[in-house]
């Protein structure tokens, strides 16, 4: 039976090498591989590695210390339960909180002040999921255990309590689609403009639908006046 020898100051060396890689592709404000230490998102993540093997080892304890200690340096909170891919980037970090049962996906980009929480109403699975290459920017919210499709965008101070399609731009409180990329994808055309946005048409179903009960009205108004001529 062969078991699985680690090296950890080689890991170590990969780590510092892939994360130098992420940061300096994602961040225009870095000038050289040293300040990559600097970074908070360096040191959560690399505090997350550790404490998720020991949650998923059932060391409870010592994975949520670790785990509080660092949001405590970093004001990153990742809870050891979540699972998250290659390629996490926090920007600046401040405010974030990623809950228990968050999924996240490879390459996402997150800033400052985001959180992926759970509304309070569901249990278990309670928090979001979020696809490949996902960018949430500062200070969104996304509540709830639903799914962020690959490639999507959330806005500035959106709240997103909704699953959100693949390649899709979505701002707002509450957040809502202003951009489907994926064209393949069946799209919602509206006669006053090309965006498709699910708030506007749900307006124009409702107007119909106004126009529709007012001709009935109408008709129902008109046969009870000859009825009563
Ligand atoms: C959403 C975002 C990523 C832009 O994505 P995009 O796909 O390029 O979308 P666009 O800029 O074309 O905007 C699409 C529409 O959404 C609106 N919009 C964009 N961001 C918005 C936001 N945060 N809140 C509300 N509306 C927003 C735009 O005004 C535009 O509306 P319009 O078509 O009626 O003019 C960007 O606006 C954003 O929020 N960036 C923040 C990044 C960040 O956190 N930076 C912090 C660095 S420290």
């Amino acid at each position: 039976m062969s078991r699985k020898v680690t090296d950890p100051i080689r890991d170590l060396k990969k780590f510092i090498r892939e994360e130098t890689k992420v940061i300096r592709e994602r961040d225009p404000a870095i000038h050289s591989d040293a300040e990559v230490f600097l970074y908070p998102s360096f040191h959560a993540i690399f505090w997350y590695r550790l404490a998720h093997r020991l949650y998923q080892k059932g060391y409870y304890f010592p994975a949520r210390l670790i785990s509080q200690l660092t949001a405590r340096k970093t004001g990153i909170e990742i809870h050891p339960g979540a699972k998250i891919g290659k390629g996490l980037f926090i920007d600046h970090g401040h405010g974030v909180v990623i809950g228990e049962t968050s999924e996240i996906g490879d390459n996402v980009t997150l800033y400052q002040g985001v959180t992926l929480g759970g509304t309070g109403k569901e249990k278990g699975k309670r928090h979001p999921t979020l696809g490949d290459n996902v960018m949430v920017s500062a200070g969104a919210k996304v509540l709830g255990s639903f799914e962020v499709g690959e490639n999507s965008k959330i806005g500035a101070g959106s709240v997103v309590i909704q699953p959100v399609p693949p390649n899709s731009t979505v701002v707002g409180v509450p957040g809502h689609v202003v951009e489907r990329k994926d064209h393949s994808a069946p799209q919602t055309k509206l006669q006053h403009e090309d965006l498709p946005d699910p708030l506007e048409t749900e307006i124009e179903n409702l107007k119909a639908e106004n126009a529709e009960l007012r001709s009935m009205i109408d008709e129902i108004k008109k046969k009870l006046e000859e009825r009563d001529a």
